[in-house]
């Protein structure tokens, strides 16, 4: 993952980049990182915030080939567990809120972006895009602050190589994935329950009206698993989960 690997200062976003390269036929595990971005792409068509070189911002050409189109949303979920995983390792507690946000007490510090073409029951390719909060101060979270965001930075008062970052986020989310293709999404599944905020909890669920929900897991699918108030289980496949 990465051995090609197109590096841009500024660009409007790396996603859209990485989809220009898929539909030339790059092959999987391309790259593509940049210093900024000046449309950088949330979830639900929300604005991501990339300023010039405090964040990782790179997106990843995938070509699952054996993967079914339905499937495709637990790649999503391995790469907030390849994430989770490299932070553990930099002694940072992350929590992830489904499906991907990764949290570090109940602040957001990164997020991911997948986006599928697929054809006919075939996946073509996903981009798999992460953004990542790194060396930002306080004060450059700006707007993205207001959204309870925080960086690396934020939280431990040390300033972060993104170079070494981005390689062993790299590796990880490689050997993650490769175990992914080979075992299937089971044992990311339990890794994924080992990091999941706010595991045990009541919340509000917005899925065919709001009701009150016990988050217990996720499914061996990928969908959310939570008890109703009358004790049965419903999994959520794509519900709004109001968490507060
Ligand atoms: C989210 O939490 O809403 C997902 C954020 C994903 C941001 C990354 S940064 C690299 C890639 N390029 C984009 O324009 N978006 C993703």
């Amino acid at each position: 993952l990465g051995s090609t690997l197109h590096y841009h200062p500024t660009v409007t976003s790396t996603q859209n980049l990485a989809h220009e390269f898929a539909r030339d036929g790059a092959e999987h595990g391309t790259v593509v990182i940049a210093s900024e971005q000046t449309k950088g792409k949330g979830r639900m068509k929300r604005y991501w915030d990339s300023k010039a070189k405090v964040g990782l911002w790179f997106s990843t050409v995938l070509r699952p080939h054996s993967l079914e189109p339905k499937n495709a949303t637990q790649i999503t979920l391995v790469a907030a567990v390849a994430l989770a995983n490299v932070m553990k390792e930099y002694g940072i507690p992350i929590r992830i809120k489904w499906p991907n946000d990764l949290f570090i007490g109940d602040q957001k510090m990164a997020g991911i972006l997948t986006e599928m073409q697929a054809e006919q029951d075939q996946i073509d390719y996903i981009i798999i895009g992460i953004g990542m909060n790194v060396n930002h101060e306080e004060a450059d979270l700006g707007s993205a602050a207001l959204e309870h965001a925080t960086s690396l930075k934020v939280y431990t008062d040390e300033h972060y190589n993104l170079n070494t970052l981005f390689k062993s986020i790299a590796h990880e989310f490689e050997m993650q994935y490769e175990r992914f293709i080979e075992h299937g999404f089971k044992p990311i599944k339990y890794d994924w329950e080992g990091y999941a905020y706010k595991m045990g909890e009541w919340l509000t669920v917005r899925a065919q009206g709001e009701w009150d929900a016990k988050l217990i897991g996720i499914h061996e699918d990928g969908a959310l698993k939570v008890v109703d108030e009358k004790g049965q289980e419903q999994l959520l496949y794509s519900a709004e989960i109001l968490w507060s």
